[in-house]
């Protein structure tokens, strides 16, 4: 256990999850680790306890929660599920895919911000599993970040965010994927469609379904698009520097750099030419490039550059939701 101002680091030691699945039970936060990203999990039946979330976010009560499940049951006890949302959870759970389905009653209004729908997801992460089984309660947890910041892959960046307004982290390591899951709208069996990219791309959705999916891009944030899907139009996953993209930044102008630029490349460059390059991965790995997205911004963040030059990810399979995070990080 590791301590410090506000919240405590607790390994995943048998009696740190049961002492953190009661807390849960009791209506505690807790910064939780997923595959994807860290989550800021709360007990989803809990009103209360899910709307401190918001509290300690910053994050608006209009940005509905993924509500997090260990098995089956709880998906048929918080949704109603249709026969093709059945055949995805069951091709890709547990792991970084989020359903959008129908909400039961038990679901707080606070949780799906009003809507009559609700965003479920089995989480893989074998930590994440162990608390889910050891409280029985399905955990409602958004990205645990601040509002509008960049997410979060590790322990220690919840806690630099969060650290003051929450008491517990549970550590489960480095975040496998890095980027947080695949969001689906599956409530019409008949038209299922991805509004946010992730590691479940939509040509694999499309071969699970044996019908097409494609990506739901709103040309512009206009209102029918927003009860889409709340929150993911405008929600920015932000450094405090500015962001601009490129689309080569081997052969593009970049011009002469000044101490406070930094040339964030997809794949590491033949040629460095300055100081400030940095990469995403070794060798146009697509999964290590997404594995370190975040942590290069918050780090570009931390060591003061005012402007970082990103290249876009060329083709592959995680290039739409690298570039899906780079393009809302260069929006701010
Ligand atoms: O990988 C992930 O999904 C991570 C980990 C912690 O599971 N979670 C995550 O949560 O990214 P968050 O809150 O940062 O993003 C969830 C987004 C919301 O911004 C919202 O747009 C969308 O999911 N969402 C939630 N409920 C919805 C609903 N009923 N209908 C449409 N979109 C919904
Ligand atoms: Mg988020």
């Amino acid at each position: 256990m590791k301590q410090g101002s506000g919240a405590r680091i607790f390994r995943s030691t048998p009696r740190n999850l049961a002492m953190l699945a009661r807390k849960l039970q009791n209506g505690a936060l807790v910064g939780v680790p997923t595959e994807t990203v860290y989550g800021l999990a709360a007990n989803a039946l809990d009103s209360v306890a899910c709307r401190r979330i918001f509290r300690v976010k910053g994050r608006p009560s209009t940005d509905p929660l993924i509500v997090h499940i260990h098995n089956h049951d709880q998906l048929t006890s918080i949704a109603t599920t249709n026969p093709v949302a059945e055949l995805l959870a069951n091709q890709y759970w547990p792991g970084p895919l989020t359903l959008i389905l129908p909400k039961k009653p038990c679901i707080p209004d606070i949780v799906t911000a009003d809507l009559d729908s609700v965003a479920v997801r089995m989480p893989s992460h074998p930590i994440m599993r162990r608390l889910l089984r050891e409280c029985g309660l399905p955990l409602a947890a958004p990205s645990a970040n601040i509002f509008g910041y960049v997410s979060p892959t590790t322990a220690d960046h919840v806690k630099t965010g969060l650290g003051r307004k929450i008491g517990y982290i549970l550590d489960g390591g480095p975040a496998q994927i890095g980027l947080e899951s695949t969001i689906v709208d599956a409530r019409n069996p008949s038209k299922i469609r991805v509004l946010r990219p992730g590691a479940v791309t939509p040509e694999q959705l499309s071969r699970t379904i044996g019908a097409l999916v494609i990506e739901y891009r709103p040309k512009r944030a206009q209102v029918s698009d927003n009860q889409v899907s709340p929150g993911l139009l405008k929600q920015h996953y932000s450094p405090k520097a500015q962001v601009l993209l490129h689309k080569d930044l081997n052969h593009g102008h970049v011009g002469k750099l000044s101490p406070k630029e930094a040339c964030l490349y997809f794949s590491k460059p033949k040629f460095i030419r300055n100081k400030q390059s940095y990469w995403l991965c070794q060798n146009n790995n697509q999964a290590e490039a997404a594995r370190n997205l975040f942590g290069q911004l918050r780090s570009l963040d931390k060591q003061g550059f005012k402007v970082i030059h990103a290249e876009l990810a060329p083709a592959g399979p995680m290039a739409a939701a690298i570039n899906d995070r780079l393009r809302r990080a260069a929006a701010h």
